[in-house]
């Protein structure tokens, strides 16, 4: 998300050029969705290098190989309480390599949010570990006390200024929505649903899509399609994380404002043309090539909410999805990269980024444990 400048690198970074990740493990739940998910992680942990590369990572990886342990699984909060997560689960093993133990945020960053990224695998290493618990205190205390805000209170994905990023809405607030549980702080999980309210407030304009950034550095009033997949599907992981937690199960109108919410992203997605099959990188303009990243996340969104809403994502939306999925089934190569993607470190770079965008490899991750579950759940077509 910082493009600015590169992060610290931990050492972890060595053993990561290592990683191997198992190839298929969910043989019973699995389905063919035209695509091969675990070519496509195995590109993603190669090519992931920032912190929140390796957040977006570790979730997609803890979807694909335990489900259970995701906010998307069907009691992913046992008594209310965060699940007893094996460390050499594969999520949690490639998370840990990357997340520091006893500094203010859990990676060395130049932006507010991207260290954020990594929270849920820190709350899940906790229940074993509990130095990553308070790794991930230290990381909510960065976010709630030390980040400039907005006037109208919304965090900052600067640290220097205050300036607002739609991509930080699958960074930070996810991380927060999850350790409100870890604390069984319902004040906390209230808060990171009115901060979702006070960052759309900002980001949202005139049209039902996102702009991208507001703010004094790097303002891009454009609708990113990139920008708008990290509103939806972070906002997705909240209201999963608030709907499945026993301690917020009175939040119903917390969980309607996101539905809502998350409704109006998509809506402006599935308003918006197409080329070649894929989302433009800008949704509004035509002159812009589609491309793989928002085209996967927003899809994945859509299945998502095919399945927690039926009445309010019918059958249209998963048409939709479907048919982008064919489209991006035939943008996969044999060693599992997926392109054409915009250039992730330069949203308005032209040229066609075909070297493997690590966060383009992550959203078809997401695409693909969406619609498994979707299919699973006996709501989307085999
Ligand atoms: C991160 O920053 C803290 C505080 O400046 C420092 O103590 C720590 O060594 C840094 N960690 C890495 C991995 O660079
Ligand atoms: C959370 O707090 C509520 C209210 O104080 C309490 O009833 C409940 O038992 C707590 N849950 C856990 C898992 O500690």
């Amino acid at each position: 998300m910082t493009r600015v400048k590169m992060p610290s690198v931990n050492p972890g970074l060595l053993s990561l050029l290592l990683f191997a990740l198992p190839k298929a493990v969910n043989a019973v739940n699995d389905v063919d969705a035209g695509f091969d998910p675990y070519a496509a992680s195995q590109v993603m942990v190669d090519k992931s290098s920032h912190s929140w590369e390796w957040g977006t990572a570790a979730e997609a990886l803890l979807e694909l190989y335990n489900p259970e342990l995701s906010v998307f699984g069907s009691n992913p909060f046992p008594n209310g309480k965060v699940p007893q997560a094996d460390p050499s689960t594969t999520a949690l093993a490639y998370a840990k390599q990357f997340i520091n133990r006893n500094s203010q945020t859990l990676v060395n960053d130049t932006a507010v949010g991207d260290p954020a990224s990594l929270g849920v695998s820190a709350i899940l290493l906790g229940q074993s570990d509990s130095v990553y618990i308070g790794a991930a205190n230290r990381e909510s205390d960065f976010l709630l006390n030390v980040a400039p805000r907005w006037s109208n209170g919304a965090i900052s994905h600067r640290p220097d200024v205050a300036e607002l990023w739609a991509d930080n809405m699958a960074m930070s607030f996810p991380f927060l929505a999850y350790l409100a549980v870890q604390h069984n702080d319902t004040s906390l999980m209230s808060l990171t649903v009115q901060q979702c309210g006070l960052q759309r407030a900002v980001l949202k304009g005139n049209s039902l899509s996102w702009q991208h950034i507001i703010g004094p550095q790097s303002q891009d009033t454009g609708l990113w399609s990139t920008s708008n997949g990290w509103a939806g599907y972070g906002m997705v992981r909240v209201l999963h994380t608030l709907q499945k937690w026993s301690g917020s199960a009175s939040m119903t109108s917390q969980a309607s404002q996101l539905k809502g919410w998350i409704k109006e992203i998509l809506d402006g997605a599935i308003q918006s043309s197409l080329d070649s099959g894929l989302l433009r990188n800008y949704l509004n303009d035509g002159s812009w090539f589609g491309e793989i990243s928002g085209t996967a996340v927003l899809s994945a969104v859509a299945y998502r909410m095919a399945v927690n809403d039926p009445n309010m994502f019918p059958q249209s939306y998963i048409t939709w999805a479907d048919s982008n999925r064919r489209s991006l089934a035939q943008k996969q190569n044999s060693g599992g990269l997926f392109s054409p993607a915009v250039n992730p470190y330069n949203w308005h770079d032209r040229t066609k980024y075909t070297a493997g965008s690590p966060e383009g490899q992550a959203f078809a991750v997401y695409l693909y444990t969406a619609y498994r579950d979707c299919v699973n759940a006996g709501i989307c077509q085999a």
